[in-house]
């Protein structure tokens, strides 16, 4: 099984193929998902410290770039399948950014 290694936080086990975004909340980390995982927000956005997740796709490139964020350096959380071992870090959660969570992604 995948490792997950959050900066500064919990290091687990991951389930193959599920989306980052809920598998870092189920392991303790708030995480936000101000649209539900629907590739809007940004709210969910990480970096990769480590680890080589599927590209991004154009989509995802694209409002991260219309929010002033580099896609070669933040990912969102909720488009990401947990393929491999990964180093991350939240660049937001419920506790720094003082926001609501937002719905829950689909699995
Ligand atoms: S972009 Fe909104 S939850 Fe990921």
């Amino acid at each position: 099984m995948p490792i997950i290694q959050v900066k500064n936080g919990p290091r687990f086990e991951a389930e193959f193929n599920q989306k980052l975004v809920l598998a870092l909340e189920d392991h303790g980390v708030d995480m936000l998902h101000r649209c539900g995982g629907n590739a809007r927000c940004t709210t969910c956005r990480v970096e990769i410290l480590e680890g080589s997740p599927a590209p991004a796709k154009d989509e995802e490139k694209d409002i991260l770039l219309r929010k002033g964020f580099d896609p070669n350096v933040f990912r969102l959380s909720c488009q990401i399948r947990i393929q491999g071992d990964l180093v991350v870090e939240p660049a937001l959660t419920v506790e720094t950014a003082g926001m609501d969570a937002g719905p829950r992604p689909k699995e």
